[in-house]
Order: C-alpha cells, then structure tokens, then sequence
C-alpha cells in the first residue's frame, strides 16, 4: 500500500510539477525581507527590518508557529516624513502602532472620495479587504513603526494567483468618511467594544473584570465592523500574579502594551515536563502554539513579576462569531512546579507575590478586581 502511494506521488511530480508548491511561502519570500519564525519576538520595537519594495519603507515578516495557513503578521517601518505606497488587496488585516505618528488615508474605489484619519503610538485600527489605502508618517524626524497581522496566508490557500488577491477591482462595501470614527462607532455589548479605530490601547480605560480567568484581571474584546475574520482583545493583570493555564486554538499574536518583567509557558499536550518558558516586556510578541498534527491545543500560561500591571493585546485569526474551543486549568488543579517557578521568579526580581494561598486550596475561590 505505501509503495503504491509513493508511486503515485511521484508520477504526481513528474506530470504535475506544481503540486507541492507553497504559494504563500514563494510570495513571502520573494518579497525580499527577513522573514522570522518561530513562537515569539522579544522586541518588535527593535526587530531588524529591510527594505520593502512593495510596500515602500522597511519591514519583516513575522510566522508563528501554528498558524502558517490562516494568517501571518508583519512588522513595517515608515521613514521620518515618508509615506508607503497605497495599497488594495483582498486580505485584511489589523494595524498596532508600535512608534511614532502618523496618518492613513483610505477609499472605496480607484478615482474616489478619499479620507484620512491620524493615528499615534498604541493606535490600533482595522484595513477591512479590498480597501485602498496609504499610510503617512506625520514626523520629519522620527520613523513610525506598524505591526499587522493579515490573512493572506488563507486566500493562497484557496487562489494562486497574487494578481486576484492585489489587483482585484471588486468594491467590497462603500465606505463613509466615518469608519475611523471612535466616537461615532462605538458601542458596549458584554464584553465587546466594537470600533474600527481605537486611539489608544494601552491607555484605554473602559475593560471590564473577567474574574473566572484568575489574578484579579480585567478585559475587554475589541470588535472591528469592518473585519470579517480578524478580532482582538486585551486583559491586565496585576503584580505578583498569573492567570490560570488555558488553551485553545492557535492563531493569536499576543503582543505586551504595558509591562516591564513577566513570562509565559506554553507547552504542548502530553509534554507537561518540556514547557517552553517565553520571557516577555513592553513590545513583546509571541503566539500560543499548536502541535504537529494541527488540531491538539497548546497549553499557555501567563506570569507578571515585574513592577506595574501588564497589559497584554491579542490578535485573534479567527471571527468572533466562531466559538473557539477553550479549556482551563484551575490553580486547585495545577502542575505544583508551576507556582514553584512564579515564587523562584518573583524572589530573584525582588518582587511581593500577591496570590492568596485560598486559591490553591479552593476550588470555588472569589476572585476581586485588582487592576
Ligand atoms: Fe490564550
């Protein structure tokens, strides 16, 4: 049976020489800049980028493991006072403000209305599909710097062609000079913050507790209209604390907006002696993994000991409207080694641990809100 199979793959090769071709990798690499891979980035403010044709300023690709055929992320530099080139493409994607200032314009269809909204450090703001669109560096002395995470990996993976994906005219919806509007677009439902635009992650003051996740955090889920498969969220949680461990799908970039000591473990299922232990700061990015056979969830868990609450922000690849497959490690029910590190940690720092010792003991402990 196997010799049979191997025979039919290779006349595959020998009749259809394209069959194992990677559209998506040929597309990246031929785009001329690094291209790093792997679980996490220990500062995307510093990532080394290069010149970027395409897009018309400096830049990286960033590939998490886990999620190569749904989504990639990329860090871009704009020189001080420059532009990029516009861009329309069929993918969307999602834009953090890592540097700098600055502003992008956007329109429905080539020839068309046009409009602009301004951006600054910690801005993050949605470029829904097939929307044109170009980004301004509104500093003549100081470069800006974006990170995106987008869905082009997906769309190879269902058109060939990058001609279709950056040269299709199709005007996906019309658009209002509103769409970047925070104030016109935002609404509260649940959890949910729901706005294309929001001016600043870092300082925004309006998440809400999400006590069942531990530590005495707080939430909040940023819903962008104009997104169909991207969405994000973020949580703070305080000094001297970790979260419960939990999994679920891979597809997140998880970047630190605040926070200047912490780590997270993460660790594959089966693997609970092997955990890979990612130190993390401001401008930290690192995903969450998936195993080899693309379906077993990572394990990861996340740990501050530093000096002030950290904030982290989260891309998601998937649509809010799809329930992910989310399970949990209560503090009653964890690897005890894991409270043995936080403690070897937060001593070696110098820094108070503030887990009450209630948790570890009971199974229905109430947590308060502590950021
Ligand atoms: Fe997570």
């Amino acid at each position: 049976m196997r010799e049979r199979q191997k025979d039919r793959s290779e006349s595959g090769r020998e009749r259809f020489g394209e069959i194992h071709r990677d559209r998506h990798r040929e597309f990246q690499e031929g785009e001329g800049i690094p291209i790093y891979t792997g679980f996490n980035i220990d500062d995307l403010r510093t990532l080394e980028v290069k010149t970027w044709a395409r897009m018309g300023g400096l830049g990286a690709y960033v590939n998490l493991l886990g999620e190569e055929l749904e989504a990639d992320n990329y860090v871009c530099e704009i020189p001080p006072g420059k532009s990029l080139e516009p861009q329309r493409h069929l993918f969307e994607e999602v834009v953090y403000v890592l540097s700098g200032r600055g502003a992008t314009t956007f329109w429905a269809r080539p020839g068309g209305e046009k409009w602009t909204f301004e951006w600054q450090e910690n801005s993050l703001f949605a470029l829904p599909a097939n929307m044109g669109y170009q980004h301004f560096n509104g500093d003549s002395n100081k470069p800006a710097r974006l990170f995106a995470k987008t869905t082009l990996p997906a769309m190879f993976q269902y058109f060939h062609d990058p001609k279709f994906i950056f040269e299709n005219d199709f005007i996906m919806e019309e658009l209002e000079s509103d769409l970047y509007s925070a104030e016109a677009k935002q609404y509260r439902e649940g959890h949910i913050w729901a706005a294309n635009f929001v001016p600043d992650v870092r300082a925004f003051d309006q998440m809400l507790t999400l006590l069942g996740r531990g530590a005495g955090g707080a939430s909040i889920t940023f819903y962008m209209p104009g997104l169909a498969r991207l969405n994000m969220h973020q949580s703070e949680f305080p000094v001297g604390t970790y979260k419960k461990g939990h999994a679920h799908p891979a597809g997140r970039s998880i970047i630190l907006v605040k926070g200047d000591h912490g780590y997270s473990l993460v660790w594959q299922p089966g693997y609970e002696n092997e955990k890979q232990k990612v130190d993390w700061h401001t401008g930290s990015l690192f995903g969450v993994g998936l195993s080899e056979l693309q379906g077993e969830i990572w394990w990861h868990q996340h740990f501050n000991t530093g000096s002030e609450p950290a904030r982290y922000l989260v891309m998601h690849v998937n649509s809010p409207l799809i329930w992910d497959k989310h399970v949990q490690i209560e503090y009653v029910d964890e690897d005890p080694k894991i409270k043995e590190l936080f403690e070897s940690e937060l001593a070696e720092n110098g820094v108070k641990g503030k887990m009450p010792a209630a948790c570890y003991t009971d199974p229905n402990y109430q947590w308060e809100r502590a950021v």
